[in-house]
Parts: structure tokens; sequence; C-alpha cells
């Protein structure tokens, strides 16, 4: 982890516990751990959460499909698990019910913009398009603001990230296991991917619109059982960071441009590529110094690579 040498101006007092989970109604599987010291905030781009339990994220890309996606959500049900849905709001809008019943059943719901665009090569109108009438739909459907949002490819760049919380109250969430279940490689495949990558905090990419992922389902969920780990939402797993969660940074001194701005999403995904994440204030009332912090392990660009067109 690295800090950055420069101080940031403005910590935005909060309570110190803030479960960033507490919009969604769901009661964290545990306490909050207490911040410890010297721990950096989670930043505006996570594409793995530094936490101390067997904890992990299933991120759902994507859907919702009403071929598909109940049968997601009956897995997770009767295993006992919850998810995160990264929706397009082409598809939420046609199945608002399904978005519904996600939030019902402890689900978290994040943007995956509107048309699945590539939202560095979007002009500003039509990013907010993307982003804010898909999370329109969202709020519609479950009386819920999202929280989160995942780019479509994982493209993204220090900009957007810093826009989607300023404009949007959206932290932008990656990851750093893909399973690459779009590319049809087999059920064990994928359910070995999955279950075999994990570490505590990962958040780990399948897509709910293919029928071969939802074979692999209940396979990734009971595998990743038995490994110990707690399936939870990206929402709660956030604020089972080491460092606790913080509330939004709006205050642009508070946001450190970190990333090259530019083709780092046409890198091959790399584990432990450090990708870097921005430093938002600390939810403790901690010394102005916190800055930028390298918390998460994923290359951004997982999906730019695919040269796939609609899969991430
Ligand atoms: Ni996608």
């Amino acid at each position: 982890m690295e800090m950055s040498p420069e101080p940031v101006g403005e910590t935005v007092p909060e309570p110190s516990v803030r479960p960033t989970s507490d919009e969604t109604a769901v009661p964290l599987p545990v306490p909050l751990p207490a911040p410890m010291p010297g721990e950096p905030p989670v930043g505006l781009r996570v594409a793995r959460v530094p936490v101390s339990g067997m904890y992990v994220a299933l991120t759902f890309d994507d859907g919702p499909s009403p071929a598909t996606t109940p049968q997601a959500l009956e897995i997770l049900r009767r295993n006992g698990a919850h998810g995160t849905f990264f929706v397009t709001g082409a598809n939420a809008s046609r199945h608002q019910a399904l978005l519904a019943r996600m939030a019902a059943e402890g689900h978290e719901i994040g943007v995956h913009s509107w048309t699945h665009a590539q939202l560095t090569r979007c002009s500003a109108a039509k990013v907010d398009h993307e982003i804010a009438d898909t999370a329109e739909v969202i709020c519609r459907a479950t009386g819920q603001a999202p929280k989160l949002m995942r780019p479509p490819y994982g493209a993204t760049n220090a900009a957007l990230n810093k826009r989607m919380m300023a404009d949007y109250g959206l932290r932008t969430i990656l990851w750093d296991v893909d399973t690459l279940d779009w590319r049809h490689p087999g059920v064990q495949r994928v359910i070995d991917t999955a279950v075999g990558k994990a570490r505590p905090g990962s958040i780990i990419l399948v897509h709910d619109i293919h029928a071969s992922t939802i074979a692999a389902l209940e396979g990734i969920v009971q595998g990743l059982q038995a490994r110990g780990f707690k399936l939870v939402t990206v929402s709660q797993l956030i604020a089972l960071s080491r460092s606790g969660a913080e509330p939004p940074a709006t205050s642009p001194a508070a946001l450190p441009a970190a990333e090259p701005a530019a083709p780092e999403q046409l890198l091959p995904p790399a584990e432990s590529s450090g990708a870097a994440s921005i430093g938002a204030p600390p939810a403790v009332a901690a010394p102005t110094g916190v800055g930028e912090a390298e918390l998460t392990g994923a290359a951004e660009g997982g999906a730019g690579i695919r040269g796939e067109q609609k899969a991430d």
C-alpha cells in the first residue's frame, strides 16, 4: 500500500461507524471491525477489499434476464448467499420486478450503464444518460438509490471514477477474480476459477445472463462456502474493510488523481498489478493526511482486452 505524501484537505465529519449497506437494510453479518490506525480508506475504485475475515462478493453483470436471473436468485436464496447485480438500464427497465425481488431478498443492485457502453469513449452527455437513467430505474424499482457502478469492459479512468462519485454518488467497482464465464469454458472450469482464485475480500465476476453460468452457480456458491467464505454484497464487503467505510467524497480536494487516464483498460488482467485506488476521507476522525491508497489487486481492464462486445 502506498500513502500519498499529499495531504488531502477536508475530512467530512461522519459517525465513525457508517455501514454503506444501511441503505439496503441488509443486516451486516458481523459487527463492523474497528478501523485500524493507519489503514487507508476504501478508494473510489475498488477491485478487492482488504478484509480480515473470510468474506467475498459474488457479482453478476449484464442482467437482469427473465430466463436466467430468477434461477440465480433461487440458488442464492437456498444457499443463504447474497450477491450484487450490476444491471443495464435497458434490461432493468423491462424487468423491474426482478430488481424488486433482488432488493427484497437482500441483494445489492448497481449500475452497469444503460446500453453497455464503453464509458471512456462517451461524451459527458452520453455518460449522464447511461448512468443517471439507469440509477433512476433502480431507484424506481427498489426505492433505493444505488451506491455502486461497474463500468462495462472494466473501462474507466481517474476522471470517470471521480465523476461517478461526485455526480452520482457511485463507487466504481471492478473485480479481482474473473471467471471468464462469457467464453463458456465449461461449467467445472468456471466453478474452479471462482472458487480457486478467491481470497478474502475478493470480488468475483460472473454474468447472470448465461445458462452455463447458472449451471455453475451452485457449485461456485457451495465451493466458496466449503472454503469457509461467506458471500456478502459489495457494500457489505466494503463495510467490513479493515479501514472501515467512509462517506462519499465530494470535495475535489479530497480526490487526488492517481490513475493514468488512458489505455490501462487495454492491459491484460494481472492479479497483483496494484491498480491504484483513490482515497476518500476516512470515516474516523483521522488527521488530514490520508490520501490515495492501493487497495486493490486487479487490473481494471480485465474485460477491455477481450475484444468481445457483450460480456463483462
Ligand atoms: Ni458487462
